[in-house]
């Protein structure tokens, strides 16, 4: 997978005076099934999250609230991607350095993850990560 396959994916939308309503089925609106969700909150100005890659996981992150940006890299290029709405989100595939930054105050960071935490699935070095996804 490449860092084209990370995009961002608009959601549905159902509009309404009372408020508006979206929702996530896993393995339809996004490409994998969904077996974890967990979220960043009360993040303090200046702060950055993330700074690692992950072997096998899949995840979509949206800006529940408020905003922030999150950088793919490939271990070659990077793309900054700024979310700041809930009905779209960032699809990441395996094997991209992630670092979020730039959160405005009161983000909410929601992830929805293809598997449970495992820390075996992190690469938090970054010249290990670049052996690993520069490797022939
Ligand atoms: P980490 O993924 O490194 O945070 P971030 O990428 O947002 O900076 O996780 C921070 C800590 O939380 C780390 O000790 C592992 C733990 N953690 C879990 O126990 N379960 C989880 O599902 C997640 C995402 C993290």
């Amino acid at each position: 997978m490449t860092l084209d396959d990370c995009r961002l994916i608009e959601l549905p939308k159902i509009s309404d005076p009372r408020g508006n309503l979206t929702f996530v089925e896993g393995n339809h609106h996004i490409p994998f099934d969904i077996k974890r969700t967990y979220y960043l909150y009360d993040v303090p100005g200046g702060s950055v999250r993330g700074s690692h890659a992950h072997r096998n996981l899949h995840q979509f992150i949206i800006a529940m609230s408020g905003s922030f940006d999150v950088v793919l890299s490939d271990g070659i290029s990077d793309h900054r991607f700024h979310l700041n709405r809930s009905y779209y989100g960032l699809y990441v595939c395996p094997m991209m350095w992630r670092t979020l930054d730039n959160f405005s105050s009161g983000a909410v960071c929601m992830v929805l993850a293809s598997a449970p935490y495992e820390e075996e699935d992190y690469i938090r070095d970054h010249d290990q990560f670049l052996r690993e996804v520069l490797a022939p």
